[in-house]
């Protein structure tokens, strides 16, 4: 029997080495996605996903593998693929529309928070804008996906940085800069604290325990987080 199996590893057989790594790259992939709402973090942790048809309420089903409008020879996990696996997986909703101009899906809205007439859901890998849409950018293994609110007004997008172990008493510093242009970002508070010019922050922690520590500042993108173990 000539299964579709057989057909793929006779067509990778004739393929150069490299174009067989590229096709076999559609393969569940671990990323770290993060989603940041208008008020709340709305997701951040690891996804293992894949390119695969999506469907949303407002966009019907369409692919979103990364070959959507020709943006990618070959099928791969995508960003788009990343917040529908991890909506699915853990129950936040969202929605999109589709644009068949761009063959590719406009988020509308992430858990409770909605687009407006002057606010977007705006998508980074690595802290930089994706120059196409969510279903036409594949990513690798470990990229930082971020879903931001309103990241299109948004003055930083703020990264923090620091030890993952302190001493209950004894000061920790953190650095806040802005994940895109790695720029120090002063103003910003972590744990109600405020960093300085240079970014930085000292943190004396006063319980022992794992804090979950991400930097806010007004009119910018709450950090990552940081978890501390506090011994
Ligand atoms: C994926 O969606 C497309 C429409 O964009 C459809 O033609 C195709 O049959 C779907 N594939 C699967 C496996 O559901
Ligand atoms: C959305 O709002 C409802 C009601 O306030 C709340 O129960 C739910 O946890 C929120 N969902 C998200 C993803 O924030
Ligand atoms: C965010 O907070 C503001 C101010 O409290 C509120 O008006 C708005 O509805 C909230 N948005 C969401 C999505 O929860």
């Amino acid at each position: 029997m000539f299964s579709l199996t057989t057909a793929l590893l006779c067509v990778s057989a004739l393929l150069p080495h490299a174009a067989r790594a590229i096709l076999a790259k559609n393969h569940p992939t671990p990323v770290n996605l993060r989603i940041e709402g208008a008020n709340d973090t709305i997701f951040e942790g690891k996804v293992v996903t894949m390119g695969h048809n999506v469907t949303t309420a407002s966009g019907g089903t369409h692919q979103c593998d990364g070959t959507n409008d020709g943006a990618n020879e070959f099928p791969g996990p995508t960003c788009t693929s990343a917040l529908a696996d991890a909506a699915a997986a853990n129950g936040f909703k969202w929605d999109a529309t589709f644009s068949t101009e761009f063959d590719d899906y406009f988020i509308t809205s992430i858990g409770n928070t909605t687009e407006t007439a002057t606010e977007f859901w705006g998508l980074l890998l690595d802290f930089q804008f994706t120059p196409v849409g969510g279903c036409q950018q594949e990513v690798n293994k470990n990229d930082d996906i971020l879903w931001a609110f309103n990241a299109f007004n948004a003055q930083h997008f703020l990264k923090l940085d620091g030890p993952t172990k302190a001493k209950e008493g004894v000061p920790a510093t953190f650095v806040v800069t802005d994940g895109m242009t790695g720029e120090s970002v002063e103003g910003a508070t972590v744990d109600g604290e405020t960093t300085g010019v240079d970014g930085t922050v000292v943190i004396i922690f006063r319980a022992r325990g794992v804090q979950g520590l991400k930097a806010t500042m007004e009119g910018s993108i709450r950090s990552n987080q940081v978890n501390v173990k506090v011994f």
